[in-house]
């Protein structure tokens, strides 16, 4: 697919389920490659040598990266692209995957995004945007409620409240622009009208203005049955998401997609890497609630394995200026992952308990490690609020669920939480 002989050495950057699944899809090129990985969990080490450096140490990356001869880095996470990691790399020329720190504004600024989505008139929700209280105020009474506000910056996923009555739209307001919450995240704030739909997640892997679009999938991001709870980085997710009917998968590649990856371009954003678009399919239509610069946790557990394509190559040629090259072949089977967690996150869980896996998986199960390290025992114990990701494919979206529940009961934790619905929504809807 491409010209380019592929990479022989490939650091990936990163240490949750996205990095496992990554690694895995990686170690299974046909080009054979050698992979490490930064700062890597448990699992990953299962599979290749971890070095434990943060996702924040830049330069100690970029030292690992020239010290183990590295020909390609693939970042997981948005923090060290927010951070220049990519800017770092090829100043050093090595390859890398992922956007400099210019285009990693995209997902780091609300504001910026914002901004370029209304001056190319993307559809997206209508918004105002503030950094005093008074006019946000203002503002935030003259629309109807539920409404959102946003803390312009990063805020791992927190920075969104979704206000269903003015009272708590004002209060919000208050938090983060007089109270400080989110720190320099929030000091400038976006006031949004609420979408209401399905929210579905479309990756793309971009290279200037080329791009291939992935498998779709959707993320169930509320910590309970349902969609009940708080948010989460996501519980679960499925693939495809056939909510996206071929019909409007055509409407967001032609409203959304294209005009998306020719703006970055045009705001001259020099952008390689994914391009997550999220997007809540409203009934007027198609619309983008935001834009992440890396690949979805856990929809990466999902699209990844549905590939036929080797995710080498694919990446590779995006680094390489070769994706006008490519097309992308996808495999007809249905994935799940369904996200095991520590009980009590999103807020505070246990860390250090022992982890017992059955002997053996239902055939097409795969489990992805994310907060999970080894003790002093050789145990692999619990070391984040999600902990594993237990992926299935099978011929159906029915029969991949069977097979993942399967494994997550027979899983052993002390205070194992996963919800019991994931995909349900489409399994439902097939009823
Ligand atoms: P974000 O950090 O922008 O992804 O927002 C987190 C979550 O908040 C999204 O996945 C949506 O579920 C919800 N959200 C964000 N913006 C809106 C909106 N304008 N209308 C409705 N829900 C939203
Ligand atoms: N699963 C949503 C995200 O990765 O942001």
């Amino acid at each position: 697919m491409t010209h380019n002989p592929l990479p022989l050495s490939v650091l990936v950057v990163g240490s949750g389920g996205r990095e496992h699944a990554l690694v895995r899809s990686l170690l299974n090129s046909p080009a054979q490659p050698r992979v490490i990985c930064a700062p890597g969990n448990a699992g990953i080490a299962g599979d290749v040598t971890c070095f434990p450096i943060a996702v924040e140490a830049i330069d100690d990356l970029v030292g690992l990266a020239q010290r183990e001869k590295i020909e390609f880095v693939v970042v997981g996470p948005e923090v060290p692209l927010a951070l220049g990691l990519a800017d770092r790399l090829q100043a050093v020329r090595i390859p890398v995957y992922g956007p400099k720190a210019a285009g990693a504004r995209l997902e780091a600024s609300k504001t910026f995004t914002k901004r370029i989505l209304l001056k190319y008139k993307i559809p997206t929700a209508a918004a105002g945007f503030f950094d005093a209280v008074a006019p946000a105020i203002a503002y935030v009474r003259g629309r109807p409620a539920p409404i959102v506000i946003k803390a312009d910056g990063l805020a791992a996923g927190k920075g969104v409240v979704v206000a269903q009555t003015h009272a708590e739209a004002e209060a919000a307001v208050r938090d983060m622009l007089e109270g400080g919450k989110f720190g320099a995240s929030g000091r400038q704030i976006l006031v949004e009208d609420c979408l209401v739909g399905e929210e579905t997640s479309i990756l793309v892997v971009v290279s200037g203005r080329d791009y291939v679009i992935l498998p779709t999938s959707q993320d169930h991001k509320r910590i309970g049955d349902g969609d009940t709870g708080p948010n989460t980085g996501g519980m679960g997710a499925y693939s495809p998401a056939e909510v996206v009917t071929p019909a409007l998968f055509q409407r967001i590649e032609d409203e959304i997609v294209r005009p998306s990856v020719d703006a970055i371009a045009d705001e001259g954003l020099d952008f390689c890497g994914t391009l997550f678009i999220g997007i809540m399919l409203t009934p007027e239509g198609p619309r983008v609630i935001e834009y992440n610069v890396r690949l979805g946790d856990p929809e990466t557990q999902v699209v990844l394995p549905r590939l036929a394509t080797d995710l080498l190559g694919l990446l590779w040629a995006a680094a390489r200026g070769d994706l006008g090259n490519v097309t992308l072949a996808v495999k007809p089977e249905h994935a799940i992952c369904v996200v095991i967690a520590a009980q009590g996150y999103p807020d505070a869980y246990a860390k250090g308990e022992v982890i017992k896996f059955p002997a053996t998986l239902p055939a097409g199960v795969t489990v992805i490690h994310a907060g999970t390290a080894t003790n002093a025992r050789g145990e692999i114990v619990t070391n984040g609020g999600r902990v594993l990701g237990v992926t299935a494919l099978g011929p159906t979206l029915q029969a991949a669920a069977a097979s993942a529940y399967h494994a997550c009961e027979a899983i052993d934790c002390a205070s194992k939480y996963f919800r019991r619905d994931i995909g349900a929504r489409q399994l439902n809807r097939g009823a």
